[in-house]
C-alpha cells in the first residue's frame, strides 16, 4: 500500500495523522467492528484490584487482551470461551499503511467508551516483542488523549483525537504512558447510538 499521504505529527515521537481515514473508510471501519462485536460481545473488565473499567472491549485476532482478577494478559479466547474474529482486512490495510512493521498485528484491542468512560495513564507494555509498534484508531466521538513519560508521572501533553485519526506508537515512543481523560459526546455522527470506537492494534505475542 501507499505511503500514507497526510503528514505525520510529532507529539514526544509518537506519529499523529489527523484525519488519516475519510468518512467511507471510517464506515467500513466500523462496520467490521460490529461483526467483531456480533462474534465476541462487548464486556467490562476488572482489574486485579476487582474495579469496574468505564470501557468496555472485545477483541479480535489470534489472541485478545484481558483483564480480571488474575491480571493483564493476552487471552486465545473471548471470557465467554469463543474464539476471537479474524482482524478485518479494512483493519490490517491501515497497519500495513501506517505501521511500517514487516509483521502484521495477531491483536485488535477494540474499545468503546460512552459518555464519561476514560482510560487511565498506563503503558502498553504486555506485548513480547515492543519493538513492533503499536497502531491506534479513533472512531466516533472525540476523545482528550494525554502523553506522558516512559517513567510514571512528569510533565504531560494532550491532543483531540477525532474520528479517522490514526497514531503509531513505535522507537522511542513505544513505552510513552498514555491515557484517555475523556470523550466528548456528540461530535461525530459516524456511530449510531454515539460513544467512541478505539482499535488498537499490535504484535502480542
Ligand atoms: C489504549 O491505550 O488502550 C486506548 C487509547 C485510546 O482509546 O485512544
Ligand atoms: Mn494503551
Amino acid at each position: 500500500m501507499s505511503e500514507p499521504h497526510v503528514p505525520a505529527l510529532n507529539v514526544r515521537g509518537v506519529a499523529v495523522y489527523p484525519g488519516l481515514l475519510d468518512r467511507a473508510a471510517q464506515e467500513a471501519l466500523a462496520e467490521a467492528v460490529r461483526g467483531i462485536v456480533q462474534a465476541a460481545p462487548l464486556f467490562r473488565p476488572v482489574t486485579a484490584r476487582g474495579r469496574e473499567m468505564s470501557v468496555r472491549m472485545t477483541s479480535a485476532g489470534s489472541v485478545g487482551w484481558v483483564s480480571d482478577r488474575r491480571g493483564y494478559r493476552y487471552e486465545p479466547r473471548h471470557p465467554s470461551g469463543v474464539d476471537w474474529p479474524p482482524i478485518p482486512p479494512e483493519v490490517l490495510a491501515v497497519w500495513r499503511r501506517v505501521s511500517g512493521d514487516a509483521a502484521d498485528p495477531d491483536c485488535c484491542l477494540v474499545n468503546f467508551y460512552d459518555e464519561g468512560a476514560k482510560m487511565g495513564m498506563h503503558q502498553d507494555r504486555d506485548e513480547a516483542d515492543v519493538s513492533h509498534p503499536v497502531v491506534s484508531i479513533s472512531l466516533g466521538d472525540e476523545a482528550l488523549f494525554r502523553i506522558g513519560n516512559r517513567e510514571r508521572g512528569g510533565k504531560t501533553e494532550s491532543l483531540w483525537l477525532r474520528s479517522g485519526d490514526v497514531l503509531v506508537m513505535g522507537g522511542d515512543a513505544r513505552l510513552l504512558h498514555h491515557g484517555i481523560d475523556r470523550v466528548k459526546p456528540g461530535t461525530s455522527t459516524l456511530l449510531r447510538e454515539g460513544g467512541r470506537l478505539n482499535l488498537t492494534l499490535r504484535v502480542a505475542l
